[in-house]
């Protein structure tokens, strides 16, 4: 895969080895691998061709978003190649930049690692033997629902203190691994300073969570929402 290459040769010029070992994940935006990365098991996910990828679903999020030129802005508009690029330049360098932000913070996300072109080296939720699941797939104690609520919510509230939401949080978004709900998947997430629906995004989130912890446990959704104002 010529996409693999490009990755492999820039990790070497930057003095990294790297061997991809199996597939964990393939999708429309994005495919996630297990990986050697200088010899550790990582997971690396690989964003697909901006010019293969479908943007039309992505432009809520960038609502309050700015581009430093006006040439970069015009470009974004039109859609053009360097547009697109750009905007997917934009998504992965926001993703990793939110990522070393929050779990610098004791967020419960993967560590980030290394940012290659377009991919990005994160901790394997998994061993060599089986790959975390994902919370949507997995059965919780009432004992287990409680911490992991605590701790979803835990680490929403550090997002939201350091100005951001996720987005998309989901049980579908968030891993289960050692008894930890960790959350995944941010290239949407927002800006609070600048977005102007981002309350409305976080109320979404928040909703998600406690309709699925409410298989498990009883959750008074304003009490939730409360902590947050
Ligand atoms: N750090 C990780 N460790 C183990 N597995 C992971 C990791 N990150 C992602 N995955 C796996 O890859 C899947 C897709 O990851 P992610 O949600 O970040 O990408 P996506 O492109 O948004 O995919 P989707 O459309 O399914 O949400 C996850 O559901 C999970 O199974
Ligand atoms: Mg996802």
């Amino acid at each position: 895969m010529e996409e693999f290459q490009i990755i492999l040769d820039c990790a070497k010029k930057l003095g990294h080895t790297v061997e991809i070992l199996s597939s964990i994940k393939s999708g429309k935006e994005a495919s996630v691998f297990s990986a050697l990365l200088d010899g550790r098991l990582v997971a690396v996910k690989i964003y697909t061709n901006p010019e293969e990828r479908a943007f039309q679903n992505s432009n809520p999020y960038l609502a309050g978003k700015f581009y430093k030129r006006a040439s970069e802005e015009r470009a974004v508009g039109k859609g053009n190649t360097f547009g697109r690029r750009l905007k997917q330049d934009s998504w992965i360098t926001r993703e990793f930049f939110m990522l070393q932000k929050l779990h610098k913070a004791g967020a419960v996300i993967p560590e980030p690692i290394l940012h290659i072109e377009n991919a990005l080296f994160l901790e394997l939720l998994g061993d060599d033997e089986v790959i975390a699941n994902r919370l949507i797939d997995t059965v919780l104690s009432g004992e287990e629902a409680v911490l992991a609520f605590q701790s979803v919510l835990k680490s929403t509230k550090i997002f939201w203190d350091l100005g951001i939401v996720h987005g998309d949080l989901s049980p579908y978004n968030i891993l289960w691994w050692k008894s930890q709900p960790y959350i995944i998947d941010f290239p949407q997430a927002i800006d609070v300073r600048t977005h102007p629906d981002a309350r409305v995004f976080l109320e979404r989130d928040l909703k998600n969570i406690v309709k699925y912890f409410r298989k498990f446990i009883t959750v008074d959704f304003e009490e939730v929402l409360s902590r947050f104002l």
